[in-house]
Order: structure tokens, then C-alpha cells, then sequence
């Protein structure tokens, strides 16, 4: 049977019943195709894997669960096992706020978060952005071939340093946050980033936090740290949730975002040539690459009470996944052609960053991030190919897609900087 398949019961009653699992191989191998045959057949499913959840792949579904917190919830709940509600199946990690909240009570973590993240703010530390950027293409240009599935390095490498983590832990963040992405989650891989690495990382960032609540500077941690919720301190606890999803939200996912663009651009040369002879195309194309590459392809929510929905029976407690990547090439959602990749795409109203309450805090660091990245490649390294015998996919692509290996080659250039990484 194939996956999209409806079949003709379910042991919990909900209908339309599909074979659908957004961890399986069989979607991993073509997340596009699977979601669109599923979104052009039944843009809301039921399917019994994971303890059954319902699949929400057309656009005016997705945006209409994510705009409704009280109907579905981001919050943890017993529903469908402990820890993160937005994962299924959930993962037992560190509290994250305001995602594990629902409003009113997220509201004030997430006051705090968009004074982080601002357009100002964020410009402010362009200079950073493109200095590691630049260090790290020095690490590679000299040699003229290089694994770009490593560009999870400059995200990570610019959060810490943003953040004003011990530096030297760079290539650590990088490597756990590519792995509990990709490692499929019975693998040894998984298990020792899931149960060793991540909470050792965790503990660190929980000693930074307790040093900075003694000596405040004038850096991120601290900035968390100076506010207040509800009218008393925040406290560390509540700074870690915070600081940690900074960190989950953004490395994985700008390097998926750089990783998949650029092997695209590989294989499209005439439209990575028109970005080379004009970069202000970059910004419209970066906005292109977050609606078709979709680097968080669905993420869920528990259903608040009993309801109709989309014309389904939803009852309360249920699981729901919200397929982003699916509602972004719905041509329902005002995409016309959306399979075709159109740099000068406008309107592009993608939901590659979520809708709703919880949309994306930390979106304009995550373009500059991206657009920094593809600019710096593009000028430095115009002629990297990459070699698609060698390209190796995330085994697991439910939640984020992107890269093992993305194997390049180039013409060896200069190194621009003195400092090394
Ligand atoms: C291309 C890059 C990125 C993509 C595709 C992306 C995607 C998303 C999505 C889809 C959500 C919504 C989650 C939901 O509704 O359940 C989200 C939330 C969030 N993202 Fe991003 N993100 C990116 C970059 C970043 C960066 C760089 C940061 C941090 C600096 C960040 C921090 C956050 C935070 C804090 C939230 C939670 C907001 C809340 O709960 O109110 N993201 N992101």
C-alpha cells in the first residue's frame, strides 16, 4: 500500500483515515510529492502511526489551526506522551518558551523575545554575521572542494558568539543540532545527542546564565535576564528555556536553509548566474527558497476540545501536525505554478516561518543569516558545483530537511581575514 492511501478504519474512529507517517523512509525520500499527493486527495487526515494524529496539508487548514491557540494547542500536555508538544512523537527536553506555552501565558516571554530579535537589533550584529561567514569560507577556500552540509557550522558559530557562549563549543552545537534533525530516532547516533550531548550543552549554557545573573554585560543572556514577568524577576530557569530555544530554533534550520538553496542553485546555473550579475535579487529569492525548501516542514499542536474542523470530527486531546512545507506550495494559498522555483516570486505569502502566535521570533536574523551565506558563496565561490553522486539526504525529513554530505567543488580563491576559526 502506498502511503497516501486512505484506508477504512481507524481504531480511534477519526475520519478520513490515510497511511501516512511523516518519519517514515518512504516520505523522507520525497517530503514534496508525499504531501502533495496527501493535500490533493485529503488536505486533513487521520493516520494511526505515532498513536494517531491528524495530518493538516492544505494551506487554508494550517493557517486556520495555527491562528486558533485555544483549539490547538502548542502546549506540553499528557496527550500522546511527555515532553514537546509541537514534535511528534514528542522528545523530552528542556522546557522552550514561549513555544511550550499558550497565550496569555507565553505572551510575556514572547514580549521579550521580539525586543531581542527587532530589524534594529538584528542589523546591529550584521557585521558579526559577515565576519564569521567570512572566517569560515577562509577554513574551506584555499582547497577547492568541501563538504557544504558543514554550513551548519556558521549559524551555530554566530549564535554562540552572539550569545556569548564559550566559543570553543561551536563545532559541539553544530553537530548536535545537525543530528537530532537528521539521525533517524532509533539510531546510537540520536540517543547519545538526545541523552548526552544536548543536556550536557544545556548545563553549560545553565553556568553562563548564573555568571551573567552576577555580572549582567551587554549581551543577549543578560538582556533576558533584566526583565521581568508578570511583574516579578524572570528567572534562570525561565532564561534557559529561553536561551535554548534560541539556539534549537536557529542552527539546523538557516543551514538547511543555505544547504538546500545552494545545491539548487548548483543544478540551476543560468538563475545562480543572474543572482551573481545581480545580488538584489537575493533577498526575493531567499523568501523563495524559505517557501519551496521549507527547512521546518511541520510542526504540532493538541486539539483543545471537540470540534468540526475542515469538515472532520476533531476531538480534544488529539494530535495534530501542521505540514508548513505542504501549505506552502498549496496553490490555494495564492501560489500559482508553486512547484516552480521563481526567484522574482511577489506577494509570497510562504509559511515557512509558521503563522499565528508562535510565527517565527527570530525570522530576520534567520534571513540575514541565509541571505549573509548564499551572497558570501556566491561572490567568493561563483563557479562551486556540487557533486550530486555524492549528495546524502537526512535520513529523517518529518521535521527538518537538509543535508548529510553536500560534497562541492570550486576554484580555489583567497583567504579575505587574519583571524582564524
Ligand atoms: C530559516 C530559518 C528559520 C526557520 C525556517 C524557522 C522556522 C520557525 C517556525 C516554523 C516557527 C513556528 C513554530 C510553531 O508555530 O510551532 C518558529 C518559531 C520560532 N523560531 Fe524560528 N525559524 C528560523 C530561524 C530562527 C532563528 C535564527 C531563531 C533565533 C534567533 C529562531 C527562533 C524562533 C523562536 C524563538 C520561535 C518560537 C516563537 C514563539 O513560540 O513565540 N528561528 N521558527
Amino acid at each position: 500500500m502506498t502511503e497516501q492511501q486512505t484506508v477504512e478504519n481507524s481504531a480511534h474512529g477519526r475520519r478520513p483515515v490515510v497511511d501516512f507517517d511523516h518519519n517514515a523512509d518512504s516520505h523522507g525520500r520525497d517530503p514534496v510529492g508525499s504531501y502533495r499527493k496527501l493535500r490533493e486527495s485529503t488536505p486533513v487526515a487521520w493516520t494511526e502511526k505515532w498513536g494517531g494524529y491528524w495530518v493538516l496539508s492544505g494551506y487554508q487548514a494550517i493557517f486556520d489551526a495555527a491562528r486558533d491557540d485555544e483549539m490547538f494547542s502548542s502546549a506540553r500536555s499528557h496527550h500522546g506522551g511527555e515532553g514537546q508538544a509541537i514534535l511528534i512523537p514528542k522528545r523530552p527536553i528542556t522546557d522552550h518558551y514561549p513555544i511550550d506555552l499558550d497565550p496569555p501565558e507565553s505572551l510575556p516571554y514572547r514580549r521579550i523575545m521580539n525586543q531581542l530579535l527587532t530589524p534594529q537589533r538584528v542589523e546591529k550584529i550584521r557585521p558579526m554575521v559577515e565576519r564569521y561567514t567570512d572566517m569560515f569560507i577562509d577554513d574551506l577556500i584555499e582547497k577547492g572542494e568541501a563538504d557544504f552540509a558543514t554550513l551548519t557550522g556558521i549559524p551555530s558559530i554566530i549564535t554562540i558568539a552572539w550569545l556569548e557562549l564559550p566559543l570553543e563549543d561551536w563545532r559541539r552545537y553544530s553537530f548536535a543540532h545537525r543530528k537530532i534533525l537528521s539521525a533517524p530516532l532509533d539510531s546510537a547516533e540520536y540517543k547519545m545527542v538526545s541523552e548526552e550531548e544536548l543536556p550536557a550543552l544545556t548545563e553549560s549554557v545553565k553556568k553562563v546564565i548564573a555568571e551573567r545573573k552576577l555580572n549582567p554585560g551587554d549581551d543577549p543572556i543578560s538582556f533576558i535576564l533584566g526583565h521581568e514577568i508578570n511583574g516579578r524577576p524572570i528567572t534562570e530557569e525561565e532564561t534557559l528555556n529561553m536561551v535554548d530555544l534560541i539556539i534549537s530554533g536557529g542552527v539546523g534550520t538557516v543551514a538547511s536553509l543555505s544547504g538546500q538553496s545552494l545545491e539548487w542553485l548548483s543544478a540551476n546555473p543560468e538563475v545562480k548566474q543572474r543572482l551573481i550579475d545581480d545580488p538584489s535579487l537575493m533577498q526575493n529569492a531567499v523568501e523563495e527558497f524559505l517557501r519551496v525548501f521549507s527547512p521546518t516542514q511541520a510542526l504540532a499542536r493538541t486539539v483543545g476540545k471537540d470540534a468540526e474542523f475542515h469538515g472532520v470530527e476533531i476531538k480534544e486531546g488529539d494530535r495534530a501536525l501542521l505540514a508548513w512545507s505542504s501549505g506552502s506550495r498549496d496553490a490555494a494559498g495564492g501560489f500559482e505554478n508553486p512547484d516552480v522555483v521563481d526567484i522574482e516570486r511577489f506577494p509570497n505569502r510562504h509559511l515557512a516561518f509558521g503563522v499565528g502566535s508562535h510565527r517565527c521570533a527570530g525570522s530576520h536574523l534567520g534571513r540575514l543569516m541565509a541571505r549573509t551565506i548564499l551572497s558570501k558563496v556566491l561572490e567568493r565561490m561563483p563557479d562551486f558545483k556540487v557533486d550530486p553522486a555524492g549528495v546524502v539526504r537526512y535520513p529523517r525529513q518529518g521535521v527538518n530537511t537538509g543535508f548529510d554530505q553536500l560534497p562541492t567543488t570550486f576554484t580555489p580563491g583567497p583567504r579575505v581575514l587574519d583571524e582564524r576559526l
